[in-house]
């Protein structure tokens, strides 16, 4: 695990959602209610780009077929044991960094 610099915090103000990439992994990271999350970016259906989706309240929407996972937890909405990774996020200094595995 490492801490990664992802993003600056003026590029999530609430209800955004963006896909960033590092190192060929692509992140989603969304501002829920003020509270920035980061999960995997790849949907686990068919590999859709859940940063470009929409996000829903606490759910990120897939672009490619509308699976919805939640932001906190990575859960699909009808599915909890189809999930995505979930990182932890701290934002200070204006930028923000998540807790890559294998980073
Ligand atoms: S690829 Fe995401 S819902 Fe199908």
């Amino acid at each position: 695990m490492a801490w990664i610099r992802l993003a600056k915090s003026s590029e999530l103000p609430p209800g955004a959602l963006i896909e960033v990439e590092h190192q060929g992994r692509y992140i989603a990271l969304c501002n829920t209610d003020g509270q920035v999350r980061a999960v995997d970016g790849t949907c686990p259906h068919q590999g859709g780009p859940l940063g470009e989706g929409a996000l829903n309240g606490e759910f990120i929407t897939c672009p490619w077929h509308m699976w919805d996972f939640h932001s906190g937890t990575g859960a699909c909405s009808f599915n909890d044991k189809v999930r995505v990774a979930v990182y932890p996020v701290r934002v200070e200094g204006g930028a923000v960094l998540a807790d890559l595995p294998n980073a």
